[in-house]
């Protein structure tokens, strides 16, 4: 019979264990559930009889692969699939997938919230600013990007847009108005928010040319990853401008200087939250199952990455 292994360090909610296992069940498929398991032994010992493998940041490392006896696919219930060994994983014909946009949402109501909270002093009782009619320039127009540009625009934000893969008139019929370069997008707008992924071309690009483009008073918001930050010039954009603030959903490595240096012009979550939802949750974990369905079924390689 065919198997399906959750296997989640980190558990999903259990209504989307819920959903995936009823999914798996009327596909005729067996469910098996890991969680919280104590090291990689336990991993590798359950993925060695499953047919398909549902995963979130859990490490598919080549040893876990290697140890799989008949995996068709794994599917990483989220975005990024960095902890998985994917020249590991297609040596053995296994499909690896992920499940876009299913948490944009959730990840574009952190960032219009971190503006919010910024705007308002952190609620702290003083008079703050409001976001309606200020510039928002959004660093790519992906799943993420999308859901930040219709919410702002329901605050009444100006909303710019750079994405040289998404055509002009996609970004144009959101009401959005599509520049054609990031040094533009920086030169126009107060408010920028980052979601590029951390690819060769955008590790470390966010850097002083750009930063020092923004008008006064800046604030960055970064949603997509802390690696497109070049920190050294981050820290001497802090030095030299006293407007500049950062809004992050990852503390930067040089968070203690920040600490020491600039308080009160930044703001990190504790833990990487974008994607904490029940909602986004609920959303990738029926995704996964029904997009492993449709591969066992009907061969469907939607989202595949590998
Ligand atoms: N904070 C969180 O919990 C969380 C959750 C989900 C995603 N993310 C991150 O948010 C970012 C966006 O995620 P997404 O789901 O929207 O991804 P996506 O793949 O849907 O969109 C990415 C967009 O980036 C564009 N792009 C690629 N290279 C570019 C470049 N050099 N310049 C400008 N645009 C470029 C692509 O054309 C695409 O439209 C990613 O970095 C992702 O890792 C964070």
């Amino acid at each position: 019979m065919t198997k399906v292994l959750v296997a989640t360090v980190k558990p999903f909610i259990p209504k989307a264990v819920e959903g995936i296992k009823n999914i798996v069940s009327q596909a005729g498929y067996e469910f098996d559930l890991l969680e919280e398991y104590a090291d990689q032994a336990e991993f590798i010992d359950a993925v060695a009889d499953a047919d398909a493998l549902i995963i979130r940041s859990d490490k598919a490392t080549r040893e876990v692969i290697q140890a799989s006896k008949k995996l068709k696919i794994i599917v990483r219930a989220g975005a990024g699939y960095d902890n998985i060994d994917l020249e590991a994983a297609t040596e053995k014909d296994i499909v690896v997938m992920n499940t876009p946009g299913q948490n944009a949402n959730a990840v574009a109501e952190l960032a219009l919230g971190m503006m919010v909270y910024f705007a308002r002093n952190g609620y702290n009782g003083k008079a703050g600013t409001e976001l309606k009619g200020k510039n928002l320039g959004i660093h790519a127009y992906g799943n993420v990007g999308k859901h930040v540009a219709a919410i702002a625009k329901g605050f009444g934000m100006h909303v710019y847009a750079f994405d040289p893969y998404i055509p002009k008139d996609v970004i144009e019929n959101d009401g959005v108005v599509c520049v054609t370069s990031a040094e533009e997008l920086y030169s126009i707008c107060n408010y920028i928010s980052l979601n590029i992924p951390a690819t060769e071309q955008t590790i470390k690009s966010i850097d002083y040319q750009l930063l020092m483009k923004i008008p006064e008073p800046a604030v960055l918001v970064n949603t997509a990853r802390k690696e497109v930050i070049h920190e050294d010039d981050l820290l001497r954009v802090f030095e030299e401008r006293r407007d500049f603030v950062y809004l992050s959903d990852f503390a930067p490595d040089c968070k203690d200087v920040m600490v020491e240096k600039y308080a009160g012009r930044f703001f990190f979550t504790p833990k990487k939250m974008g994607a904490q939802t029940a909602e986004a949750n609920i959303n990738a974990g029926i995704a996964a199952a029904n997009q492993i369905r449709d591969y066992l079924e009907n061969g469907g390689t939607t989202f595949q990455v590998n």
